[in-house]
Parts: structure tokens; sequence; C-alpha cells
């Protein structure tokens, strides 16, 4: 899933956006290496088979994408058994790696003892990592996923440590504080001297453009990059990372949105019940994203929109049925 022997580019979770639809679409582009799952939740009960299943589709086929993307699960949590039982019935429904989320600003997940919560007590996530390290099985790998500190960036340090105690393969790190929230500046620094760590460290935040991802990648000397957001808001962006990191030859493509929409709704209908409303709201959230954080510059007219057809045609598309994904 990741070797610390060749570069990686994972695409991120975002719960409610890189969904299984966007998965299958992102996989499609051959540019990441793997993706994570959006959180599952473990609170007073271990998570049952059907939760996964329902929630990472892509268990059932292999935890891969239908375009061929690995896809690794992430649970969110604070009791160390709970989480290890449940990391256990992931593997059990075909997880081929777990995620462990260290960094979710939310409040009522903090309220919970849930995310970013949890870097206030260092040796409880040493406790957590260990007590999932230890119920599944040795060749199916355990990664922690933190934020830097809940409002200290140097915390990270022993936060990572911790992680690394309690035998973490790897460690991904979103260069903010969870005070922070989504707040700039983000402190890549920090993430390249956890190296020493002796795992690979997969270096996130505020990756938007290849400039962006050329001075991450000379500030922390990392050669594994998660991207979220900007993989989104431009969606050349990963072609021209992944060139970058030797992962694909070959050109960038034009951004085609319509063509692009298109396909990620016929993803959207293979994965939800029919709901012309919920496929409305999908194709704003993206193009929102793209408007606020990349150079879509139409978002004006699309946000009219009263259907997926006005939406489209008001970026150049014909509305026409959707094709078959690829
Ligand atoms: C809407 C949204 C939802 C997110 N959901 C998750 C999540 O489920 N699990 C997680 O570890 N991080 C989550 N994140 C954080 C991202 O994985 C990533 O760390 C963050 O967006 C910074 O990377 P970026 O600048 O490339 O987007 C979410 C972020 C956003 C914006």
């Amino acid at each position: 899933m990741l070797f610390a022997d060749r570069p990686s580019l994972v695409l991120a979770p975002m719960e409610g956006v890189t969904d299984a639809p966007m998965r299958a679409l992102m996989g499609a582009t051959g540019c990441f290496t793997h993706c994570v799952s959006e959180f599952v939740r473990v609170s007073d009960r271990v998570v049952p088979a059907k939760v996964f299943l329902r929630d990472v589709p892509e268990l059932a086929e292999g935890a891969r994408t239908p375009t061929g993307l690995p896809v690794q699960v992430q649970i969110l949590g604070g009791d160390p058994e709970r989480l290890a039982a449940t990391a256990l019935v992931a593997v059990e429904c075909g997880a081929l790696g777990v995620d462990l989320n260290f960094g979710c600003p939310a409040p009522t997940v903090n309220r919970h003892d849930g995310g970013a919560t949890l870097l206030k007590h260092p040796t409880r996530i040493r406790e957590i990592v260990r007590a999932v390290r230890e119920a599944v099985p040795g060749g199916v790998p355990v990664s922690a996923k933190l934020r830097l500190g809940w409002d200290d960036i140097a915390a990270i340090d022993e936060n990572a440590a911790m992680a690394v105690e309690g035998g973490a393969d790897w460690l991904t790190v979103h260069a903010r504080t969870r005070t922070q929230g989504y707040a700039p500046p983000v402190y890549w620094e920090p993430i390249g001297q956890l190296r020493r760590l002796g795992v690979p460290v997969v270096a996130n935040g505020d990756i938007w453009t290849l400039d962006d991802f050329r001075r991450c990648q000379d500030v922390t000397g990392c050669r594994h990059f998660m991207i979220g957001r900007g993989a989104l808001a431009d969606p050349a962006l990963p072609y021209r990372v992944a060139r970058e990191l030797g992962l694909r030859e070959g050109p960038v493509p034009e951004t085609d949105w319509p063509c692009l929409l298109t396909r990620f709704l016929a993803w959207t209908d293979r994965y939800f019940p029919p709901s012309p409303g919920f496929r409305l709201k999908r194709v704003k959230q993206w193009l929102c994203l793209a408007h606020r954080h990349g150079d879509f510059d139409r978002f004006d007219q699309v946000k009219r929109a009263g259907t997926v057809e006005e939406a489209l045609f008001a970026l150049g598309g014909d509305g026409g049925p959707a094709p078959v994904p690829l």
C-alpha cells in the first residue's frame, strides 16, 4: 500500500467529499498510489461489518476502487479496545490497511474523545496504535494521521514518536494545529524532522499548485505526499505531481469540467440511490471548491442552476445522459 522506497501520492480522506464515487473517479487518473476512506467513527460499540460495507463499498471488491486504486480504511475514536476490535472487523471485511484518525477538528467529534483531542494525550495515541497493531494481522499496515498538535506545533514531536512506539507503519501529518482549523499558514518544516523516527512520513496540507508541491518536497525532504482539496480544485494537479514523482508519464490532460462531472455523476449513480437533489449538491460542492481554491470562474452561473442538466449546460456541456464510467 505504501512502500518506504517508492514515492507515494495519496488521495486524502475528506468526509462527504472523497466518497466512493469520487475515489473511483480519482482512481481513473492513474496518479494516486492509494486513497484513504472517510473516517468511520467508533463510539460506544464495535462497528459492525455492515457499516464498513456500506461506507466503504470497495471492501466488497478487493478493497480497490473499480478503477484499481487501493482504499485504506480510516477509523476514529478514543477507546483502544473498541478501536482494535473494530479494526479487526474492517480487516475481516477485506481492508488492506487501517489508518487511525488523530486529526479531525470537528467539535462534536472532539467532545466525544475522538480525532484531534488525542493530540493532547500522547501516551493515549501510543496505546491506541498499539492495541490496533496487535489486533490486526502483521501483514496489514496500521498508520496514523495526525495534525501538528492541538494548539502547539511542537507537540508533533512527542505525538509522532508515540504513534511510532505503538507500532505505526507510517505517519501522515497535516501541517496545522487543531486550533488553526484550515486557516493559514501551514508548517511543513516540522514534518520533515519526523523522518528521523524511521518510518515513512506522508506530508499533507495546502498543496494547491505544482509550485507548492515542490516547496513542500524541498522543505520536508519527504517522498510521500497526500493531497485533498487541491486535487479537486485543480484536477490537473495530481497529474503534474504524479509526473514529478515519477508515478505517471504522458501529457497532463486539459480539465474538461462537463466531462469530469458527467463521469462523476455516473459513479454517483452506481453507489447511491437516485436523487436529483443529491446529484446537484455534489456538482455544486465540487465546483464551489474549484471556485474558492482553483481558477474555476463560472461558479456564479452554476450556483443558480436548479438541475444538474442546467449546471452542465452552464459549463458548455449538453446535459446529455451520463456515459458508462471508465
Ligand atoms: C471536508 C473535509 C473533510 C475531511 N474529512 C477527513 C476525514 O474523514 N479524515 C481525515 O483524516 N481527514 C479529513 N480531512 C482532512 C484532509 O484529509 C486533509 O488532511 C486536509 O484537507 C489538508 O489537506 P489538503 O490541504 O490537501 O486538503 C477533511 C478535510 C476536509 C476539507
